[in-house]
């Protein structure tokens, strides 16, 4: 990607072919105090309001730098690289690229939590490896009681749900979700029936006496990789059919639309949703419906198998951070009478990691 001038237009050149930048988007990014804030970088201005044709009339490249001046006599200087980094026009977290596991893993992505780690490189590198692996398990977190809500807002803000702020997971009297049972969890994904669906779940351990009650994790990414190799049609059918998932309890019903697989506008893997007590397939032709289903069979056997399934016992101060578009998570059921086991969850969105990650590298000069 280069920048060049010729008669008084920019062009740059990128795989072999030159085109111009629009003069007006070069004159949106003027950058002098009296057109950005300092603090914010938003801008004190509204292009919206900046009427006539802007050209450039006058303009000069040096190796780092391109002077422009333009015909309402506003003059700025851009560095060329953060014109290249606009061109380059990726999301820096889609290609983060991702490490597919399996139940081989051994390394469980542990990080020890000390009391500054929001602000230092070690959560960048928690961060990482998170969007690399789907999970990350921070290691001595304090054992107290809401300290989940502090951790969720000091990486960014807490996302509420229908089970509240945060939510408690111990066995108790008439729940209202099978969560809070000693009863074992398949592999599921959280809350398929919101829109949008919480993004990442945060699960800290308080107390964990019992012998069983081994948390589970799958890998979604990697099972429908697998799935769109060894049963194409499969796959297909999963990232096409929209099935409808619902949640119904005394104050709200919760409902969504969606694809169990979805993919994104390169079709490539985005999220899946799977929680086969809640979802409910649209009536369609029985021929659709029987390649449906053992659609849906395939991928729960897979996302079942011992194969895919990393098992392992949270301790008391570990807090599993995962994300609820990519990873299945579940638990071994357990003995109640054996002693206590109480976990305290949250949800929180992209925008939280995503923008402490941005921050944390511009803190850094990573
Ligand atoms: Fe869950």
């Amino acid at each position: 990607m280069k920048i060049e001038l010729f008669n008084n237009k920019v062009f740059f050149k990128k795989n072999g072919s030159k085109k111009e930048i629009h003069p007006f988007w070069l004159r949106e990014r003027v950058n002098g105090e009296n057109f950005v804030d300092k603090g914010t970088q938003q801008r004190l201005f509204d292009p919206t309001e900046i009427k006539g044709n802007i050209e450039i009339t006058n303009a000069s490249l040096s190796e780092k730098f391109l002077d422009i001046v333009f015909n309402d006599g506003v003059e700025t200087k851009l560095t060329i690289q953060s014109i290249i980094n606009e061109f380059s026009n990726n999301n820096e977290f889609k290609i983060i690229e991702k490490i597919k596991w399996d139940s081989s893993l051994n390394n469980l992505n542990n990080y020890e939590f000390t009391s500054n780690i929001f602000e230092e490189k070690k959560m960048y590198d928690a961060l990482i490896t998170f969007y690399k692996y789907g999970f990350v398990i921070f290691k001595k977190v304090p054992v107290e009681n809401n300290f989940i809500i502090n951790f969720a807002n000091s990486i960014g803000s807490i996302r509420r749900t229908n089970f509240g702020e945060y939510f408690n997971v111990k066995s108790k009297p008439n729940p209202n979700d099978l969560a809070y049972t000693s009863l074992p969890l398949a592999p599921h994904t959280d809350n398929p029936y919101r829109n949008p669906v919480p993004c990442i779940q945060l699960l800290h351990c308080i107390e964990n006496e019992v012998s069983g009650g081994y948390s589970t994790l799958v890998d979604g990414y990697t099972v429908t990789q697998k799935l769109k190799i060894d049963y194409p049609d499969y796959f297909k059918i999963l990232t096409e059919i929209k099935v409808r998932y619902q949640f119904v309890d005394q104050d709200v019903v919760l409902e969504d639309w969606s694809e169990m697989i979805k993919l994104d506008e390169y079709q490539n893997f985005k999220q899946v949703r799977f929680s086969p007590r809640l979802d409910f397939v649209p009536l369609m032709d029985k021929e659709k419906l029987d390649l449906y289903y053992a659609a849906r069979n395939k991928i729960s056997e897979l996302y079942n198998s011992d194969k895919y399934r990393l098992e392992f016992k949270l301790a008391p101060g570990d807090l599993l951070m995962m994300d609820n578009y990519r990873l299945l998570h579940g638990r071994t059921s357990y003995d109640a009478n054996e002693g206590n086991r109480f976990l305290q969850g949250c949800y929180i969105d992209y925008d939280s990691t995503e923008g402490k990650l941005k921050h944390l590298r511009r803190k850094f000069k990573i």
